[in-house]
């Protein structure tokens, strides 16, 4: 039996994935005390789960280190890259939305427009599909303060509950996209581990 590397992207996804894990009845005891590992074999598996970072996640299955990964159609959407998308996990349900101050027209006057977002590709695809011209300015974090600040006419950035956006004074303009957790697989592996990939598919799926 081939090994299967699986690679999930740590914090919020990961606990969701091994509430997943669970259900498919593999061992997660060792996900409970994994202190700071970053590989963690599943017990009485083929599987060995690899921690990283969301975009790196991409990384890993693009560069077929690992044969699967765990991660959110934001990411999907803002790095692109070679591999397959084979399953909505329903898990990590968002929206990425542009937002603004309460209030305010986003598209009032002619002037061009300055964007702040973590996603500066989904940004700039956003407004060329519109034909539109704008100054996106690349925010690591808290995107929320660029509008505050007067950095910003408007942000692009995910919405869940729309908690952040009301606590400071923002509201949602349009919606662009629905965004969840989403199962990507390297194309080789896809071939050359086909019946072990299937068989993790269809019990994820
Ligand atoms: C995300 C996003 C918003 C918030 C939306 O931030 O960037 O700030 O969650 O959630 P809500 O609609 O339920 O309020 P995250 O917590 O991932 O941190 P970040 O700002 O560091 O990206």
């Amino acid at each position: 039996m081939n090994k299967i590397r699986i690679a999930l992207t740590k914090g919020r996804v990961e606990k969701e994935a091994v509430k997943l894990f669970d259900k498919m009845k593999w061992d997660i005891s060792v996900f409970a005390d994994r202190g700071r590992k970053l590989i963690i074999e599943i017990p009485n598996t083929n599987v060995e789960v690899i921690l990283a970072k969301a975009p790196d996640v991409i990384t890993y299955v693009e560069h077929g280190v690992c044969d699967l990964g765990i991660t959110g159609k934001d990411m999907i959407m803002e790095y692109g890259g070679d591999y397959f998308e084979v399953a909505d996990l329903g898990f990590g349900r968002c929206r990425f939305a542009l937002a603004g101050e309460i209030g305010s027209d986003f598209y009032k006057g002619h002037n061009i427009k300055t964007v702040a977002s973590k996603y500066t590709n989904v940004t700039r695809n956003y407004f060329e599909t519109k034909g539109m011209d704008t100054d996106i300015v690349k925010i690591e974090g808290s995107v929320e303060l660029a509008p505050l600040l007067g950095l910003a006419d408007g942000i692009i950035d995910i919405v869940e509950t729309g908690a952040t956006l009301i606590e400071n004074g923002l509201e949602v303009k349009e919606y662009i996209a629905d965004i969840s957790t989403r199962l990507i697989v390297n194309p080789v592996s896809m071939k050359m581990k086909k019946s072990e990939i299937d068989e993790i598919i269809n019990l994820m799926s």
